[in-house]
């Protein structure tokens, strides 16, 4: 009894990230494009861990207040509609804790010599994290309902939230182990792949926050979501995937090939 109260507090308090499973499909789409001498200087760091599995350690840290301050680093909030232009101007002048600040420090970090070890390993599990984060499009969505967390609704007749279902919900309702979710949608050419990253970050967030306001312009509170979500969404919940794979590779490779 103590165990099942318990279950229901804390499940509506979750407030998490492409789930799980997100994040490892998108560092092991990542892994599968890096240069010989990025993967060798990345297993340098990260040792046994594969970049998948490493693409969950933000996530698990939440629990250990220690790390409360990296709180912030996984999305970044806009609460007006922003053109592209307006949104470079916007971020160029950025300075808070953000998605956007980070992976630019973390970036330029990386490419230090002189880094610690500990920092080297810290900075590399985050970046591979929000870069993965940051192709969610509620991860670019509105402060004011924490990027879907509060716009409750049912998926599959369980209460759930938007940012939940794109989080995890939609992945999870698959029914694909992450091997054979990268398997089925890691497909691209080296012509694509090219054009996703030579775009630059500010892009990148344009894009993902595209997509948020095509989500929250589809969706009213308390809505039933089911299989007719799934049907019309899946395709850009892939695409986020591999995106956020591919660039995290072209980022990887320009940091340590
Ligand atoms: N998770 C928690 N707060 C968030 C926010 N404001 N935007 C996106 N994801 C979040
Ligand atoms: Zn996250
Ligand atoms: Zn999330």
């Amino acid at each position: 009894m103590f165990i099942a109260l318990v279950a229901i507090v804390y499940i509506p308090v979750q407030v998490m990230a492409w789930g799980q499973q997100g994040h490892r499909i998108s560092g092991q789409i990542a892994d599968s494009y890096l240069n010989p001498k990025a993967r060798k200087a990345i297993q340098g760091i990260l040792g046994n861990e594969s970049i998948a599995m490493a693409s969950n350690w933000a996530d698990f840290i939440k629990s250990d207040s220690t790390y409360n301050y990296l709180y912030n680093w996984h999305f970044v909030n806009f609460d007006k509609v922003m053109t592209e232009p307006e949104m470079e101007a916007y971020l160029k002048v950025d300075t808070i804790a953000d998605a956007y600040t980070k992976v630019t420090f973390l970036t330029a970090e990386l490419k230090k010599k002189t880094l610690s070890a500990k920092n080297k390993l810290l900075y590399l599990r985050m970046l591979i994290h929000i870069v993965e984060d940051i192709h969610q499009p509620l991860h670019t969505g509105h402060l004011s309902d924490k990027g879907g967390n509060d716009i409750k609704v049912l998926w599959m007749n369980n209460p759930s939230n938007l940012h939940s279902v794109w989080d995890s919900q939609l992945i999870d309702f698959q029914q694909l182990s992450y091997t054979e979710y990268v398997a089925a949608i890691n497909h691209t050419t080296a012509a694509q792949r090219a054009e996703w990253q030579k775009a630059p970050l500010t892009h990148w967030l344009y894009e993902s926050n595209q997509l948020a306001q095509k989500l929250y312009a589809d969706i009213k509170p308390d809505e039933k979501l089911s299989y007719r979500y799934n049907f019309k969404y899946i395709e850009t919940v892939n695409q986020q995937l591999v995106k956020g794979g591919v660039r995290l590779a072209g980022l990887l490779n320009q940091i340590f090939g």
